[in-house]
C-alpha cells in the first residue's frame, strides 16, 4: 500500500513548499499520514482491449470462433466505461465445443500425466509473466481493486496451476483404478474470475479431462485472455474451450448430453436448478454455491485483531464473496466494545477507483447486483434493523457501496438469514460458546466460520461443531490449492483444490469382473431351494428407532421364492414410516457421531460375531430368496461379516492429514461424518450388500435410514435381530421395507437426510437426484457399479470411506 506523506486526508496532493513554511507542512501532512491516488497503469490493458473496441469470440478446438450469437458488452463498474465486446454463446457454439473437447479426450489422455503436468506448469508459468496485465483486465472487468487482484486473485490462480501440475504428474500413481470423467462443463460467476477458472480448469486438466469453460457475463475478459495464453503457450486444441454467454448459453452446457460433469459455482438458486436438469442423466456434478458464514467473535478474542478480520472477512472484494463472513457473532460481554472499534475502523475503510492502489473497496460488479443489495438494505431498515455506514464521500460516478454495518435486525430478517453478497455485516450477540454454535449453524449454509479467541481450546472445541466446509481460527478468507474448499449444506458439495477436490474430476475403472448384473445369482430350479421356513410363522417388521414396528399403513408385501411360491412377508412402509425412521435417526446422530472410533469399532465386530455364528440361517434364507447354491450363500454371509470386520478396523483408522499451506498455519483436513445417510439396497447381493454400505457409513460416524433390497427384503429385514443383540444403540441404524417407488422419494426429499446412496441405478435413481435439490443432499448413485460386494476391493473400500465422511479443513495460524 502506499502512504504519501504530502497528501491531505480527502487525497488531494498537497503542493510542494519551501523553508520553514515547507517544514511545518511536511509535520502537518505528519500528523494526518493521508492516502493520495496511487493509479495502476492501464495501458497495455487499453491495447490488448484495442480501446475498447474489440470483440472477442469463443475460443474452440484452438481456434476463435464468432457463432451466431448477439454481441454483448462489459463494462468497468468504477466508471462505466465500454471494455469490450463479447459474443452470447449459442446452443450451436456450445455443440461445437463440446465436440471438440470430446475430440481432444483421447490424445489428451494418452499423453499420460507427465506430459500433462508439463502443460499445467508451463501454463502456471505464462500466466506469471502475465500477472500483471491479468491484474489489470480483472480490476477494470469485476471493479475489484487492483491491490486485491494483484496480491490475491491472481497469484492463487497461478499456485493452482503449478499446484495441480504436481496432481497431474502424480495422478497415475495416486490414484490408481481411476479414470478421468471426460467432458466436462464448467460454470463461473464474476467475482473471482481467473481465480474460479483456475480451481476449475487446472485439476480437470490435471486429471486428464477436457474442459468447456463457460464465464460469467459480467466477467468475461480474464478467460478469454487465458484462452490467449493457454494457446500461446501450445496447450493442444480442444483441451480448453471458453464459450462466453449468460445463463441460457451456461444451461446449454449443462443439458449437452456428452458433459460427463458439470462443475459449477454461483447462486444456491441456478445450482438447485442444475441439480434438477442433471438428475438422471448420470452426469457427475460439484456445486460451490452461497452462505452466510459466520464470524464468531468471543471476549477472549483480540479485538483489534478481531477488526482487522471482518474488515478482511466481509469487506475483501465489496463482501461479493462466497464464504464472506457476513454474519458476526459477537459476545454479549464485549459487543459494545467490539462494534466502537469496528466503526471507527469503517471510517477508515477508503471506497475508490479500483485500479487506484491505495483503495480499500472498488466498485460493485454490476447495476444489477448493486440494487438487489440495496434491496436487501431496504428491506433491513422495514424490519427494524439499524443501518450505519460512515459518513465519507463516495466517487460520484460508478457503482459504489459503502461498508456497511447492520444492527438490531430480528434473527428472522432477510438480512440475517439471505446471503446479501455485498458489504453488509450484519451483527447478534451471543452469550455462551453452545449458544455461538447454535447460532453459526442457524443457516441453510454451510460454506465457512471464522472463530476469535486467544483461547485455543476453546477454539478448537468450537469448530468440529460449526457445520461448514472451512473453519478459520484467528483468521479469514485463507486459501490455498493444497487445501480442498467446499461447502456443507445449501452451500453445496464437492471440493475445490488439493487431492480432496481431484476426486471431483475421476471416476473408478468399472469392475473387469463383469458387473453388478452377472454375479446376480441366477433363478435355480424349484427343488434345488431349501425347505420352507421352520413351520413357526414369523411376522416381521420394520425396526425404527431401536424398536420392531408394524407398518404405518398395516399392510405387508408377499415375498415369493424363485419357484414363484409365497414363502414370508415383508411390511409394506410407506412415507409415515420413513418420516419417523429419518426423525428417530436425527435423534441418535450427535451421540453416535461423538462416539470414539474404538467404541464403534467394537459395536461392529460385536455385528459380526452375532451374523457368524448365525451363518447357516442367513445362508438358507439367502438360498430361499434368490436360489443361489449353499456355498455362494454361505459365501455371502462370510463375505459380510469380512465387511463387518473391514470397516471396524476403519473405525479409528480413516485418519484426516495436515495440509502444507504456504503461510505460518496448520491446516487441519478433519473427515467427518454427514449425518443422516438414507441407503438403498439393491437386489444383487441382498445381505453383503446391505452389510457393507451399513458398515461403512457407522464406522465414520454416521446414522442410517436404510430401505432393504425390494425383491430379496428378508435376509436383511432378519438382520434386526442380530443388531438387537449387538448393542447398536436405538436409532443408529433404521430399516424400511416396502415398494422402492413408495419409499425412496420421501428419503430423497427429507431434508433431515444428509445423503442418499443409491445401489440400485434405475429411473427412480434419477427422481431422487431431482428431489434432493430440496435441501442439496449429496446422492451418489452407483450407476458404475463400481462396488463389487460379493467382492470388495481396497478401492471400493477407500470410496465407501471418503462417501461416509467430509473434510473440514480448519486453519490455525501461529507465531507471536
Ligand atoms: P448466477 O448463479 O446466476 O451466475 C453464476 C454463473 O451461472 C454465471 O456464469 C451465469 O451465467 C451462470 N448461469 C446462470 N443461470 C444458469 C443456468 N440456468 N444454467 C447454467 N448456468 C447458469 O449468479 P448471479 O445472478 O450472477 O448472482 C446472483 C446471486 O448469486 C448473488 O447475489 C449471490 O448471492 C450469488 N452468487 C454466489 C456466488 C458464489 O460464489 N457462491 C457467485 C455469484 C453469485
Ligand atoms: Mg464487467
Amino acid at each position: 500500500m502506499t502512504r504519501q506523506g504530502a497528501t491531505t486526508r480527502d487525497g488531494t496532493n498537497a503542493p510542494p513548499a519551501a523553508g520553514s513554511a515547507s517544514a511545518s507542512r511536511v509535520h502537518e501532512a505528519f500528523r494526518h499520514l493521508g492516502y493520495g491516488p496511487a493509479p495502476e497503469g492501464d495501458r497495455t490493458a487499453r491495447e490488448w482491449l484495442e480501446e475498447g473496441e474489440r470483440v472477442f469470440g469463443h475460443y474452440v478446438g484452438g481456434s476463435w470462433i464468432d457463432g451466431a450469437g448477439d454481441i454483448r458488452p462489459t463494462h468497468c463498474p468504477a466508471d462505466g466505461r465500454l471494455l469490450a465486446g463479447f459474443r452470447d454463446g449459442t446452443g450451436d457454439d456450445v455443440d461445437r465445443a463440446v465436440s471438440a473437447a470430446a475430440d481432444a479426450l483421447a490424445s489428451w489422455q494418452e499423453i499420460g500425466g507427465h506430459a500433462r503436468a508439463r502443460h499445467l506448469y508451463r501454463l502456471a508459468r505464462q500466466l506469471q509473466k502475465r500477472s500483471r496485465l491479468f491484474a489489470v483486465v480483472e480490476s477494470l472487468d469485476n471493479g475489484k481493486p487492483v491491490r486485491e487482484s494483484r496480491d490475491l486473485d491472481i497469484p492463487l490462480a497461478i499456485r493452482h496451476f503449478y499446484h495441480h501440475a504436481g496432481w497431474a504428474q502424480l495422478a497415475p500413481s495416486e490414484f490408481p483404478g481411476y479414470e478421468p470423467l471426460g467432458v466436462v462443463g464448467q460454470i463461473i460467476p464474476w467475482n473471482f474470475p481467473l481465480l474460479m477458472l483456475a480451481w476449475k480448469v487446472a485439476p480437470a486438466l490435471a486429471a486428464g479431462c477436457t474442459v468447456v469453460l463457460k464465464p460469467a457475463e459480467y466477467t468475461p475478459l480474464s478467460a478469454l485472455l487465458f484462452a490467449e495464453v493457454a494457446h500461446e503457450a501450445g496447450l493442444p486444441p480442444g483441451v480448453l474451450n471458453v464459450v462466453t454467454g449468460g445463463g441460457a448459453t451456461g444451461a446449454a452446457v449443462v443439458r449437452h448430453p456428452e458433459t460427463r460433469k458439470i462443475a459449477f459455482t454461483g447462486s444456491t438458486e441456478v445450482g438447485r436448478e442444475i441439480r434438477r436438469v442433471t438428475a438422471g442423466t448420470g452426469k457427475h456434478l460439484s456445486l460451490e454455491l452461497g452462505g452466510k458464514s459466520p464470524f464468531v467473535v468471543f471476549d477472549s478474542a483480540d479485538l483489534d485483531a478481531a477488526v482487522e478480520g471482518v474488515v478482511d472477512g466481509v469487506w475483501f472484494n465489496q463482501g461479493q464473496v462466497c464464504c464472506a463472513g457476513s454474519r458476526l457473532l459477537v459476545q454479549e460481554s464485549v459487543e459494545a466494545e467490539m462494534l466502537d472499534r469496528l466503526r471507527a475502523r469503517m471510517e477508515t475503510i477508503r471506497v475508490g477507483h479500483p485500479l487506484d492502489k491505495a483503495i480499500d473497496m472498488g466498485a460493485i460488479v454490476d447495476r444489477v447486483q448493486m440494487e438487489r443489495v440495496e434491496g436487501y438494505l431496504e428491506a433491513g431498515r422495514a424490519d427494524g434493523a439499524e443501518i450505519w455506514q460512515p459518513d465519507r464521500p463516495l466517487p460520484k460516478d460508478g457503482l459504489f457501496l459503502p461498508p456497511t454495518l447492520c444492527t438490531g435486525a430480528p434473527p428472522s430478517s432477510t438480512i440475517v438469514t439471505e446471503e446479501i453478497f455485498g458489504p453488509v455485516l450484519v451483527s447478534l450477540t451471543f452469550r455462551t460458546p453452545a449458544e455461538a454454535v447454535a447460532l453459526a449453524n442457524d443457516t441453510r449454509y454451510g460454506l465457512a466460520a471464522s472463530i476469535w479467541t486467544e483461547d485455543m481450546s476453546l477454539a478448537l472445541d468450537v469448530a468440529p461443531g460449526i457445520k461448514a466446509g472451512t473453519v478459520w481460527v484467528n483468521c479469514t478468507n485463507m486459501f490455498d490449492a493444497a487445501s480442498g474448499f467446499g461447502g456443507y449444506r445449501e452451500s453445496g458439495f464437492g471440493r475445490e483444490g488439493g487431492r480432496e477436490g481431484m476426486w471431483e474430476y475421476l471416476k473408478p475403472v468399472p469392475p473387469a469382473r463383469g458387473g453388478r448384473a452377472a454375479s446376480v445369482p441366477g433363478p435355480a430350479s424349484a427343488d434345488a431351494a431349501p425347505a420352507a421356513d421352520d413351520g413357526v410363522d414369523r411376522t416381521r417388521k420394520l425396526w425404527i428407532g431401536g424398536k420392531q414396528t408394524r407398518p404405518d399403513g398395516g399392510y405387508s408385501l408377499p415375498v415369493v421364492d424363485t419357484a414363484g411360491a409365497v414363502y414370508a412377508e415383508a411390511p409394506r412402509g410407506n412415507r409415515k414410516d420413513v418420516r419417523n425412521a429419518v426423525e428417530a435417526a436425527a435423534k441418535a446422530r450427535t451421540s453416535w457421531a461423538g462416539q470414539s472410533g474404538h467404541l464403534r469399532a467394537q459395536i461392529l465386530y460385536y455385528l459380526a460375531e452375532n451374523l457368524a455364528v448365525r451363518q447357516e440361517e442367513f445362508a438358507h434364507q439367502l438360498r430361499r430368496a434368490t436360489g443361489a447354491d449353499a456355498q455362494s450363500a454361505r459365501g455371502e454371509v462370510d463375505v459380510a461379516v469380512q465387511s463387518l470386520f473391514t470397516f471396524a478396523a476403519w473405525a479409528d483408522k480413516h485418519d484426516g492429514s495436515v495440509h502444507s499451506t504456504p503461510f505460518r498455519n496448520v491446516t487441519f483436513a478433519m473427515n467427518e461424518p454427514v449425518g443422516t445417510v438414507g441407503i438403498r439396497c439393491g437386489d444383487h447381493a441382498p445381505l453383503a450388500g446391505v452389510i457393507g454400505p451399513v458398515a461403512a457409513a457407522l464406522s465414520q460416524g454416521n446414522v442410517v435410514a436404510l430401505v432393504v433390497p425390494e425383491r430379496f427384503p428378508i435376509p436383511a429385514l432378519d438382520l434386526v435381530q442380530v443388531m438387537e443383540t449387538s448393542d447398536v444403540p436405538p436409532g443408529t441404524v433404521n430399516m424400511l421395507s416396502g415398494i422402492h417407488g413408495e419409499v425412496v422419494p420421501t428419503l430423497a426429499s427429507h431434508d433431515d437426510v444428509d445423503q442418499l446412496w443409491d445401489f440400485v441405478a434405475d429411473d427412480l435413481s434419477g427422481d431422487s437426484e431431482r428431489l434432493s435439490a430440496g435441501n442439496l443432499k449429496r446422492v451418489w448413485v452407483d450407476r458404475e457399479g463400481a462396488v463389487d460386494w460379493l467382492e470388495p476391493t481396497g478401492r471400493d473400500t477407500a470410496m465407501l470411506l471418503r462417501k461416509a465422511t467430509r473434510v473440514k479443513n480448519i486453519w490455525v495460524p501461529y507465531g507471536v
